[in-house]
């Protein structure tokens, strides 16, 4: 039974913990939802959504910080995600981090809180560079990825679009 909460970073307000089977309806649901997905390309079909939700298991199982729910701890509910996926960008691969809350939820600082938690984990277990890839006029995901420490790079095309790249060293450089 200790298995699952050695893998949970709880914070003040919020648990962060790789997902589960049971989360499976409510992610399919929010990456459907337009609200949730504001800054997103568009919003994802039922079988996109599930097969997102499959990514985020295989990447938890393979970085202990990749995309992850975030639980309200008041509420008991999952009310985003925060932490890494694999990226593909100019010929490397590298890990991007990125957070998505609920409406309700945004405002209150919990991005923030979550993903310093989970950053946490990101500098004991793994050596590098995180990019995050974020829409010029995303004003609060740019304060958000300041506030964790990250340094603007520069802009780039991604998607077809104009986006503001940051970078964060985690852990201790390889010798
Ligand atoms: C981006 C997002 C995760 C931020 O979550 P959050 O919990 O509200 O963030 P925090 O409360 O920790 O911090 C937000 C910061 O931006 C500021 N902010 C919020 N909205 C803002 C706006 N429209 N313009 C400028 N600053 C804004 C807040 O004041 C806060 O800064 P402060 O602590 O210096 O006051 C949330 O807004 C969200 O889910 N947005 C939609 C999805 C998204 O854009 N994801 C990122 C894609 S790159």
């Amino acid at each position: 039974m200790t298995g699952p909460d050695l893998d949970t970073v709880t914070t003040a307000r919020l648990l962060v913990r790789p997902p589960r089977e049971a989360d499976r309806d409510r992610f399919a649901g929010l990456f459907g939802n337009e609200d949730f997905m504001v800054f997103y390309p568009g919003v994802l079909t039922g079988e996109e959504a599930q097969d997102r939700f499959d990514h985020m298991v295989a990447v938890c199982r393979a970085i202990p910080f990749g995309k992850q729910p975030v639980v309200e701890l008041s509420s008991g509910l999952v009310v985003g995600y925060t932490g890494a996926d694999y990226i593909d960008f100019e010929g490397r691969t590298r890990l991007e981090w990125g957070y998505r809350l609920v409406p309700e939820c945004r405002g209150l600082g919990y991005a923030t809180e979550a993903s310093r938690a989970l950053l946490a984990k990101a500098h004991q277990t793994y050596a590098g560079e995180l990019l995050a890839i974020i829409a010029p006029e995303n004003l609060a995901s740019q304060n958000v990825c300041r506030k964790l420490g990250f340094a603007f790079w520069k802009q780039a095309p991604v998607e077809g679009g104009t986006r503001n790249l940051y970078t964060l060293p985690v852990g201790e450089p390889a010798p």
